[in-house]
């Protein structure tokens, strides 16, 4: 006999499951996508829809969330951006979460990831690579529609400014979310992982209401997950700087 599966919607994204076991409990993220895996990770089929494990050891957004983070998710038919989405580790997660109704813009600069996550988009029909540098939206604006959320994961020493500047062109207003995976190894050897958090944290909240943040050890050395929501006023992008007609937008999704 198949024992029963019992699996908990997280309030905040209810594509997001918990799966309590005897000694551990399990985050799953229902797929928007199909077999076979996109990075070795089990996949549990209950009924019609099939569960992916979101490893917390491999994507930094489940370790945040294993560590307790508080802040916004994606949610169901919600569009975000995602900054530094490598070949879709997290991204097909995010995706997950943003289920078939919702769009994920996936921007990476390296053409050998971006060349798999090219491959995986053809099996999750809501994610849109964008093969741009981060630090120039305005070059890749006219592939990127307004976006309700943003994710960023560059491990870049000004991965905050890259952050707001995204959020300043695409983000649709004051309250967006806002989340970013901070790399401290890659801020430079002035200050410790500690002095680097208050240096982001500081820069993070001159537009941004933050909500704690939560350190990502053991799963990842030296890594903070950061963000809240985008501050009224800091707030909206201005329409002048949104090229993007709706017309556009939806075909136009690759660069290469
Ligand atoms: C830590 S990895 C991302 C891992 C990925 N987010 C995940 O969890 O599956 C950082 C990625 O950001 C990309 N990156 C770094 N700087 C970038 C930039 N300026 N624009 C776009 N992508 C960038 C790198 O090429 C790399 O693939």
């Amino acid at each position: 006999m198949t024992p029963r599966v019992r699996l908990v919607p997280e309030p905040r994204s209810p594509r997001l499951v918990r799966r309590e076991m005897r000694d551990r409990t399990e985050l799953l993220t229902e797929a928007v996508g199909a077999l076979p895996p996109v990075y070795g990770e089990r996949w549990l089929h209950v009924g019609e829809r099939a569960y992916r494990q979101f490893e917390p050891g491999r994507s930094k957004l489940s370790a945040g969330l294993v560590r307790g983070w508080t802040g916004p998710l994606p949610a169901p038919g919600e569009s975000w951006l995602y900054l530094g989405a490598a070949s879709g580790t997290t991204a097909s997660h995010v995706a997950d979460l943003l289920g078939p109704e919702g769009r994920l813009y996936a921007v990476e600069r390296s053409p050998r990831p971006f060349a798999r996550l090219l491959a995986l988009a053809e099996r999750w029909p809501n994610l849109l690579p964008v093969l741009a540098d981060a630090r120039a939206p305005r070059g890749y604006a006219a592939w990127v529609g307004p976006a309700l959320g943003l994710y960023a994961d560059v491990a870049q020493p000004d991965q905050v400014a890259i952050v707001r500047t995204n959020a300043e062109l695409f983000l649709e207003g004051a309250g967006a979310p806002v989340v970013l995976a901070l790399k401290t190894a890659s801020m430079g050897r002035e200050r410790d992982p500690a002095g680097h958090l208050e240096a982001a944290t500081r820069e993070l909240a001159s537009f941004v209401d933050l909500v704690p943040s939560v350190r990502l050890d053991p799963f990842h050395r030296g890594h903070f997950l950061l963000g809240g929501r985008l501050r009224g006023g800091a707030g909206g992008p201005p329409r002048s700087l949104r090229p993007v007609t709706r017309a556009a937008r939806p075909r136009a999704r690759r660069r290469s």
